[in-house]
């Protein structure tokens, strides 16, 4: 059987290299898009030398819409049918940091939210036809609601998933899943230098990610135990919510 192919958008990510390993160890072809081209070059190595079957990559700054067209077309050229593209591509600024910076808090959403939507929609269009397939994006259990440390990063979570719920609905007939990914915070350099409350490595996450994707899964909230404390905190009532330092 010929092996299926995954394409990662912001592959240089802590999260999506540890995905990525899971599919080379597959043998499936990998077609990664990132910013950083020595880190590309040194992922391709690693994954290769791991067993995936072809790793090709193309960089480019994912702020740059005008480029999307061009990503899509590389990763179909790549592979006529794509089996997984996973978005992984982010920025995290503490609100404290960008308070009085509208240019920065617009970057966040610039990164996180703009060139993410122009991605989903280019993929969900171009798989279209094929019929099957997994569209996966990362967004974040800061989605699920707004406070006042974090409510830009958040804010743009939030877009995705709404974004991403609709699509599901549109693409689910047309046999391609749609999946949200919302992990807790992760030991990765976004983190670095932040408290990881509850974290989880990469591992944990990454092989979460594989098995929603197997499954078909619409969202996925990870490690698990982040779907029972969301729903908790989801549910506190405003004025006491106001009153939480977080
Ligand atoms: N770590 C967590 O606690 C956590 C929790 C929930 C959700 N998430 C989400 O998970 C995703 C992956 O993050 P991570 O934890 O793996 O962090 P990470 O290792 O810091 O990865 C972030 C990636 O985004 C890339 N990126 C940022 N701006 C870009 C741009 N303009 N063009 C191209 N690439 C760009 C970075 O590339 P460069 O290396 O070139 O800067 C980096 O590879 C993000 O969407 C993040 O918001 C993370």
């Amino acid at each position: 059987m010929n092996p299926s192919s995954i394409v990662i958008i912001g592959a240089t990510s802590g999260i999506a290299q540890g995905v990525a390993r899971h599919y080379a160890q597959r043998g499936w072809n990998i077609y990664l898009v990132a910013r950083n081209t020595d880190a590309l070059a040194a992922i391709q190595s690693d994954l290769l030398a791991r067993g995936a079957m072809k790793v090709e990559s193309m960089a480019a700054d994912l702020r740059d819409v005008s480029r999307h067209d061009e990503v899509v077309k590389g990763a179909q050229q790549f592979s006529e049918t794509i089996g997984v593209v996973l978005i992984a591509h982010g920025i995290l600024r503490n609100q404290l940091e960008i308070d009085y910076d509208a240019d920065e808090m617009l970057q966040v959403w610039n990164v996180n939210a703009t060139s993410s939507i122009s991605l989903l929609h280019r993929f969900g269009v171009a798989m279209e036809t094929q019929r099957s397939g997994t569209i996966a994006i990362i967004s974040s259990v800061a989605g699920d609601r707004g406070r006042r440390s974090l409510y830009t990063y958040g804010s743009t979570k939030a877009a995705v998933s709404h974004f991403v719920a609709g699509m599901r609905g549109r693409y689910k007939p047309l046999g391609i899943n749609v999946l949200d990914i919302k992990p807790g915070p992760v030991d990765t350099p976004m983190m670095t230098g932040r408290t990881l409350m509850l974290g989880a490595t990469v591992e944990t996450v990454a092989k979460d990610i594989v098995a929603a994707i197997d499954k078909r899964k619409g969202v996925l909230y990870t490690p698990w135990f982040w779907r029972v404390i969301m729903r908790i905190v989801r549910m506190i009532p405003e004025p006491i919510f106001l009153k939480i330092k977080f």
